[in-house]
């Protein structure tokens, strides 16, 4: 597998908690490197236009109303098959389902404030990315 881009946000149930050096821990200790990274504030277009593929359902207003709550650490995760291996590492969306070990096992409070989020597919990916980051803010 070759070396690939992902992106992250560590999700405002988690800065809230000063969890932030947790998680990168977690992250580093799988052998992802975190190549890019800002703490922001997200504004409410930004996180309507992240999250557009869910504007239907129903907890997408809460999902806004969440990730705008707090500030959040967007990332750039670089590593073998960084997708994949970190949809490993973050666990089931809901805690409890999530393996032993995973970030949202060891920190997320509920389904809808798990902790992080990490990009499903290198399509995704590669558009996430170019929505928080510039090529110069990545430095491998
Ligand atoms: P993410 O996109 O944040 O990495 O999470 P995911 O792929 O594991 O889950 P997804 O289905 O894409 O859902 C996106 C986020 O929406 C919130 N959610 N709330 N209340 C609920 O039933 C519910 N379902 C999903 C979660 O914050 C989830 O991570
Ligand atoms: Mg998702």
């Amino acid at each position: 597998m070759a070396v690939q881009r992902t992106f992250s946000i560590i999700k405002p149930d988690a800065t809230e908690r000063n969890l932030t050096g947790a998680v990168n821990a977690v992250i580093e200790q799988a052998g992802l490197r975190i190549v890019g990274q800002r703490r922001i504030q997200m504004t409410e277009g930004q996180a309507q236009r992240f999250y557009a593929v869910h504007s239907e359902r129903p907890f997408f207003g809460e999902l806004v109303e969440f990730m705008t709550s707090g500030p959040v650490v967007v990332q750039v995760l670089e590593g073998e098959n960084a997708v994949a291996k970190y949809r490993e590492v973050m666990g089931a969306t809901n805690p409890a389902d999530a393996a032993d070990g995973t970030i949202r096992k060891l920190y997320a409070k509920s389904i809808g404030e798990n902790s992080v989020h990490g990009s499903d597919s290198d399509e995704n990916a590669a558009l996430e990315i170019a929505q928080f980051f510039s090529e110069a803010d990545i430095v491998g």
